[in-house]
């Protein structure tokens, strides 16, 4: 196969050993890879692959056709259309994944959206519903909402019933993000006279965050997902305390096979059939062949996009 290989902090197209499906594995011919900071972190050496996955060949979601199945794999067969979560080696013209952390494409999704589904969309859903337990009616704040985290956490806590505000720092895309189902879309400087936000869905990390607590409804419930700003901050736990509110933070990665498996079983379930329907779209803004990934990346990096960025085999 050939494989998008990290090597000396730059991007290079070389050739690579196939991987062989291990038991509950499927190997996958990649279609589509979506392109997240992350890959630009571990290029720059800030963000190494976990444990198990391959060290030096990016990407964390992926989509193609089943090529081969492990021993033990149930439910997918060769041909079948799949979008995949991986801790690393997605963006390669061929990946191995566990069958648990992978889903059916529906009919109609083409292969770029499907390729920039997983990452996202699990980050989103887990965030707004696993840990900060959003429902109807209450109000959300999703900072930095134009980003490919972003434009799907906004659908999907506006298919929930919740209100949503939308805050995005490039006015340029206010209006797409408003399509998307966000109630108001704001800039940044505008959240702390908003609210109060019962849910704040933290996507830009320091230079946001002091913003959005001081916007903090009572019992409100912060997730931090994003520190792409800084991770440092002064916060005022006086006010947290008053607002009986609480914090949540986490990583997705890093997870057990176990948690990511139930979390890519509930996307499937209930993240899934609004994709199938088309309530539900991965906004791409731009495609690169997998072996100019460097200009992906590049693109990605440069900021004021709409959703994703994805390299098409
Ligand atoms: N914890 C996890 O498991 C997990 C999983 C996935 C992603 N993440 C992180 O979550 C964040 C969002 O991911 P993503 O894929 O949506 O990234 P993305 O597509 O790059 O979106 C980031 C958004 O934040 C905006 N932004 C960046 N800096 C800002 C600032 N100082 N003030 C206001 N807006 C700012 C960007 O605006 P511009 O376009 O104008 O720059 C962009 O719209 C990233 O930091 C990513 O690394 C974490």
């Amino acid at each position: 196969m050939h494989a998008v290989v990290i090597d000396a902090g730059k991007l290079h197209w070389r050739e690579r050993p196939d991987p062989c499906a291990g038991d509950h594995e499927i190997v996958v011919a990649v279609r589509a890879a979506g392109v997240n900071g992350a890959d630009l972190a571990q290029r720059e050496g800030r963000y190494p692959a976990p444990p198990g996955w391959p060290p030096d060949i990016p990407g964390l979601e992926m989509a193609g056709e089943v090529v081969s199945t492990g021993e033990a794999v149930t439910r997918f067969a060769p041909g079948d259309r799949v979008m995949g979560l991986v801790g690393g080696g997605g963006q390669a013209t061929l990946a191995a994944v566990d069958e648990a952390h992978a889903l059916a494409v529906p009919d109609g999704v083409s292969w770029p959206e499907a390729g920039g589904f997983m990452e996202v969309c699990a980050t989103a859903f887990d965030a707004l519903f696993g840990q900060a337990r959003l429902t109807v009616g209450e109000r959300v704040l999703v900072t930095g909402a134009a980003g490919g985290v972003g434009c799907v956490a906004v659908q999907l806590a506006a298919l929930a019933g919740a209100r949503v505000t939308a805050s995005v720092r490039d006015r340029a895309l206010h209006d797409a993000v408003a399509e998307l189902g966000a109630a108001e879309v704001i800039e940044p400087e505008a959240v702390t006279d908003g609210g109060p936000y019962d849910v704040v869905l933290e996507l830009v990390g320091a230079a946001s965050l002091p913003c959005a607590l001081r916007a903090l409804a009572t019992r409100g419930r912060v997730v931090v997902i994003g520190v792409g700003s800084g991770a440092r901050l002064e916060v005022d736990l006086l006010s947290l305390m008053t607002r009986r509110a609480r914090v949540f933070a986490s990583t997705l990665r890093g997870r057990s096979r176990a948690e990511k498996a139930s979390l890519i079983a509930a996307l499937g379930a209930r993240v899934v059939p609004a994709l199938a329907e088309g309530r539900l779209r991965v906004p791409v803004t731009g495609t690169f062949p997998l072996r100019d990934a460097g200009s992906a990346y590049e693109r990605f990096a440069a900021g004021g996009k709409l959703g994703k960025i994805v390299l098409v085999a």
